[in-house]
């Protein structure tokens, strides 16, 4: 179930990251007014203080651009230059055409082929080693890698067991050759398994669910999830991931410098540190402020990281992640 195959031609480095995250905060607080629910409880279970909530008229393609925009300038590469966008997201502003087409519009990014992921959480993950091999093969010069959701769109907002979790905002990365000796993505892992599939999921929207005949309004698409099922699912696929993206490195967890876990709970990023032995504060936590962004959490903390300096050259990183499919992922990158 996991991923790294032979090693390819050209290495390949994180160039630029960019994130963005919508103005409007949504407190703990004013989630106490619209549910049963309470800041202790939300706090004490997750870890969540806060989120964030695109504007209306403010959708997925637009979140991803602006974080590809900032993305792109720290890389120095033009939008113009770009050859590859893949955005991971489980909220695309529309079925069809792909997220990724309306931000090749958006950036200016005219000569890209662009395309959607849907892995959910761990879809950054799998942009990323999609992304390595296309350019680590040199069938593209570059790529912009972008995860991205309006999950605000898509939750049952009378429902106080998933409402309380989730925001939105959008995290991108640029990817290159590594010709100087600098930095690269050393491994990474990818793993599914579909028989799970029901434990999280939207079903509504898809054609498994068509509008029903005579006009009746068709079934909203609303996230469902078994939160204790996929709880204990998180903490061992995400643990494994680790030691499997390490061990493709040819690391010890000893080696890993930052570990910047998705941010869907406090409890489970303690537990799989615990399970790895590994340092506490040598772990990115961000979900205080924005809750699970799926896709775009570990872009987004991926970012903040490197703009709070938190990474220097040299360093070795675990990104690890984890979401419906199920499906799961690790990469380990040296700045
Ligand atoms: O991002 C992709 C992957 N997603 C995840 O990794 C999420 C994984 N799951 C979780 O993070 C946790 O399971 C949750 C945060 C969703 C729930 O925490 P939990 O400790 O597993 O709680 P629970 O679902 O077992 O519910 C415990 C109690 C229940 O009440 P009873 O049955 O014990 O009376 C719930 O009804 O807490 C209740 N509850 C709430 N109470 C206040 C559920 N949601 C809330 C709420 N406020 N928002």
């Amino acid at each position: 179930m996991s991923a790294n195959g032979p090693s390819l031609p050209l290495p390949v480095r994180i160039a630029g990251t960019g994130s963005y995250l919508p103005e409007r905060v949504l407190s703990n607080g004013e989630l106490e007014k619209m549910v049963e629910t309470s800041d202790e409880w939300i706090a004490a279970r997750t870890g969540i203080r806060e989120r964030r909530i695109a504007a209306e008229g403010e959708f997925t393609s637009h979140m991803a651009s602006e974080a590809a925009r900032r993305a792109l300038e720290q890389s120095g590469v033009p939008a113009s230059e770009i050859e590859l966008i893949i955005v991971a997201t489980i909220t695309p502003d529309t079925l069809t055409p792909a997220t990724a087409c309306y931000v090749q519009q958006q950036i200016g990014a005219l000569r890209a082929v662009a395309f959607d992921v849907s892995a959910a959480c761990s879809g950054f993950l799998y942009a990323m080693e999609l992304a390595r091999h296309a350019v680590g093969a040199g069938a593209f010069r570059n790529a912009l890698i972008v995860g991205a959701e309006k999950l605000s769109a898509f939750v049952d907002w009378s429902d106080r067991n998933t409402c309380v979790l989730f925001g939105d905002g959008a995290g991108a990365a640029v990817l290159v050759p590594s010709t100087n000796g600098g930095g690269r993505i050393l491994a990474t892992t990818l793993g599914t398994d579909g028989a799970q599939a029901e434990l999280l999921n939207i079903p509504g929207g898809g054609s498994a669910c068509p509008a029903p005949p005579g006009g009746a309004a068709p079934r909203p698409a609303v996230l469902a999830m078994q939160g204790r099922e996929v709880f204990k699912h998180a903490v061992n696929a995400m643990r494994q991931a680790a030691i499997d993206g390490i061990a493709a490195a040819g690391l010890d967890i000893g080696d890993i410098d930052l570990i910047i876990p998705h941010q869907a709970n406090l409890r489970i990023i303690d537990a799989i540190v615990e399970r790895l032995d590994f340092r506490r504060e040598n772990v990115f936590i961000n979900l205080d402020r924005y809750g699970n962004t799926s896709a775009a959490a570990v872009a987004i903390a991926l970012d903040e990281a490197n703009r709070q300096g938190r990474v220097a050259p040299g360093d070795r990183i675990l990104l690890v992640a984890f979401g419906a499919g199920l499906t799961w992922a690790s990469a380990v990158v040296e700045w």
